[in-house]
């Protein structure tokens, strides 16, 4: 008995132009007016406000994410030091915010992999009171770049962490990355 494999998609393969199929680990980004394929490792915004510090009880000034035009790919900083938006819960009235932003899940432990995480925000003694987006994260060699998406509301504001890069068998804390 023969099985007639019939793969449609062959015939009517479109053409490959602009951003319509960026290499795995790139993604579709505007410089200078420019929209192209490029790697986030390589072209991404510096994120270095002290005051996202998990470290950070001081919500005087209540900082809101909502209001930022996000676009593209961004580095978090803590001084000089690379940053990541933590994994775990961060307790609310941190991060310089009334809920803080945290990751529901890991980070990417493969170099090259974009991977999509849900992002939560604690409020009301909840941990994730609710999710509020999604956020793409990739591995780079020493540091994290995130495709940072506005979140539902205000106040609302990412975090920042010690950066904690765990490959597949290895777990290397930087201490510091230039
Ligand atoms: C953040 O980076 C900018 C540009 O490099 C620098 O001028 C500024 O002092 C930095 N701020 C902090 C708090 O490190
Ligand atoms: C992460 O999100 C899922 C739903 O998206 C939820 O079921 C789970 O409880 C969340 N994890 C934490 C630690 O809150």
């Amino acid at each position: 008995m023969f099985i007639l494999c019939f793969v449609p998609h062959i015939l009517f393969e479109a053409p490959c132009t602009g951003c319509q199929c960026c290499a795995s680990g790139t993604d579709c980004i505007t410089t200078n007016g420019v929209v192209q394929c490029l790697d986030p490792c390589d072209t991404y915004t510096v994120l270095n406000d002290t005051w996202r510090s998990t470290e950070n009880t001081d919500y005087s000034i209540s900082h809101c994410d909502w209001y930022i035009a996000w676009s593209g790919w961004y580095r978090f900083y803590l001084g000089q030091t690379s940053a990541q938006i933590p994994e775990k819960c961060v307790a609310e009235q941190r991060c310089g915010t009334q809920a803080p932003l945290w990751i529901n899940g890991t980070h990417p432990v493969q170099l090259n992999e974009i991977i999509t995480r849900t992002v939560c925000y604690t409020w009301w003694g909840t941990c994730c009171l609710s999710t509020s987006n999604t956020i793409q994260i990739k591995l780079c060699y020493g540091y994290y770049v995130y495709k940072v998406q506005r979140p539902i509301g205000c106040d609302l504001a990412y975090c920042a962490g010690t950066v904690v890069i765990i490959f597949k068998k290895f777990r290397i804390i930087l201490v510091k990355t230039p």
